[in-house]
């Protein structure tokens, strides 16, 4: 297997029968420890399929299935769970201290569930009006940050694993890879048995890069991720034992959800974390999570849409402003009924090459963001970076964070059908909600940004946390 596989991508990595040779006998050992741990555990964690989603996400109700958007609420109203771990046993086995210590951290997030008072986290989550429920959110994070680990495999060469897009419109993608590979993050094990969750470091954008053929054929990037899912379920126990359920592959490309169907677990149980994050493609939020879409030029934010005092000062003689392709079932209807009608809405196809498209977003008090071929656009960041309240216009477009965050309180979300009242709409927002919903969008904003090195609360984080909750969300008992 392991011949096959590297036969097949070496010609991507820098192999030489040196490293070739160091590798075999470092898989040697890493096969022998975890067949080692393999028999060990294989009979402690048989687990039945209704006990995998049932947590903070469902109210105890196997088959009633909680809306994503209120997680936080419904963390609140989950039962206690009453298994076996709450009666010590004499000495726990790792992966028992580590279900242990998500019992312990589900059980403290209930607590903080209920409890009102904005003492406890308004030094960190100041605007407490932004959230489903900020007490939850707050305790959730620090737990996240008391305990959560990451395993990152570390088979596979560069650049197709550990490495990944850190430009332009997938930049989440790579930096997010990178920072788990490379970066001096503390969520990172290289112990598997301590490991709550285990990574696929794959890159969707650069499977594409170098594997795709030009038929519109996703097929050689399914095999690598099969091949890639062979590969470490035949190295480690970790994959069977859960069926791929604590596992999770991270892409921004629109190819992510073809490539998870690589295999009927990646798809069907893994967590798969992707800016594509489509319902009606089976994009399933209790256990997927949506990755929002960041796009940099050079690898930075553009300088008009740093945080600055000319950005504040804005004015905003525009109401809503758009300028994008036709793509997608959504833009043909905008177009159609506002492409250069009102000049208090400049809403353009291609922009004009003389103007300035950020320019547009800083001079505009909404900006428009219809789905185009997907569901998720990079207009949305964008425009928040922009301080332009966002006009969602999509179907079935599950929005990142939304779990946590009322996108409500600094989006306005329009139906398609809607469209045609569009400018009614906008113009009936008072001033005073504008000027309510701007105030949080720059808040939010925080949560939205890559930094380097990354920053409590920023992307980077809040997709760590996003991934936390699904795993909360798995009783592995
Ligand atoms: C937990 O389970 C035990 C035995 O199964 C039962 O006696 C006890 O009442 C349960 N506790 C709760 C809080 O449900
Ligand atoms: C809120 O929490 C703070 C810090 O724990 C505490 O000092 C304060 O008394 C609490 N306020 C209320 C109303 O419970
Ligand atoms: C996991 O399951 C696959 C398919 O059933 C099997 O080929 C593989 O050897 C198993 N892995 C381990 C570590 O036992
Ligand atoms: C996911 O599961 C469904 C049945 O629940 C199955 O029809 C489908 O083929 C699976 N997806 C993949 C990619 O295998
Ligand atoms: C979402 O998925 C459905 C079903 O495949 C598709 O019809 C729709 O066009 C997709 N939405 C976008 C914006 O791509």
């Amino acid at each position: 297997m392991m011949d096959k596989f590297q036969y097949r991508y070496t010609s991507f990595g820098f192999v030489t029968i040196c490293i070739g040779s160091i590798a075999l006998v470092c898989l040697i050992s890493r096969i022998s420890t975890s067949f080692f741990d393999y028999s060990l555990q294989k009979f402690e964690f048989s687990f039945p399929e209704s006990e995998l989603r049932r947590s903070v996400y469902t109210s105890g109700d196997e088959n009633r299935v909680v809306d994503s958007r209120h997680v936080s609420q419904q963390i609140l109203a989950v039962k206690s769970s009453n298994s076996s771990l709450q009666s010590k046993p004499k000495k726990l086995s790792r992966r028992k201290m580590v279900e242990q210590g998500l019992g312990k951290a589900r059980a403290s997030i209930r607590k903080a569930a209920s409890n009102r008072n904005v003492t406890l986290f308004n030094i960190d989550l100041p605007n407490p009006e932004v959230y489903r429920n900020p007490s939850a959110l707050h305790r959730s994070y620090l737990e996240m940050e008391r305990r959560f680990k990451v395993y990152v495999y570390e088979e596979g060469e560069r650049p197709l694993v550990h490495d990944g897009p850190c430009k332009s419109v997938y930049a989440v993608e790579g930096r997010f890879i990178m920072e788990m590979e490379k970066g001096k993050t503390k969520f990172r094990t290289y112990d598997p048995n301590q490991a709550h969750v285990y990574f696929l470091p794959f890159s969707v954008t650069w499977l594409v890069k170098y594997l795709y053929e030009g038929n519109a054929d996703a097929g050689p990037l399914r095999t690598f991720a099969s091949d890639y899912i062979r590969l470490v379920s035949t190295n480690h126990p970790f994959w069977n034992r859960t069926s791929g359920a604590d596992h999770f592959m991270l892409a921004c490309h629109d190819w992510g959800p073809l490539t998870s169907q690589a295999n009927a677990d990646l798809f069907n149980k893994s967590i798969r974390v992707m800016c594509n994050a489509n319902s009606s493609e089976r994009f399933n939020p209790i256990k997927d999570v949506t990755l929002p879409e960041i796009k940099l030029f050079g690898g930075e934010v553009d300088s008009k849409l740093r945080v600055s005092k000319s950005l504040m000062a804005s004015p905003r003689p525009y109401l809503g402003f758009f300028a994008g392709g036709v793509h997608g079932p959504i833009r043909p209807i905008l177009l159609e009924h506002w492409k250069q009608r009102d000049p208090e809405m400049p809403v353009y196809e291609y922009l004009p090459k003389d103007l300035n498209y950020y320019d547009f977003m800083r001079s505009s008090k909404f900006c428009f963001c219809p789905s185009g071929y997907e569901v998720a656009s990079p207009r949305v960041t964008e425009a928040m970076y922009a301080e332009c309240i966002p006009v969602i216009i999509s179907v079935n477009f599950v929005l990142p964070f939304s779990d946590v965050l009322r996108w409500e309180s600094f989006s306005v979300i329009v139906d398609v059908s809607e469209i045609p009242r569009l400018k009614e709409i906008l113009m009936s927002i008072s001033d005073e909600k504008y000027e309510r919903l701007k105030r949080n969008l720059r808040y939010v904003r925080r949560h939205f940004e890559l930094n380097d090195p990354p920053q409590r609360f920023d992307a980077f984080h809040m997709i760590l946390h996003s991934i936390w909750l699904r795993r909360l969300n798995l009783k592995l008992t």
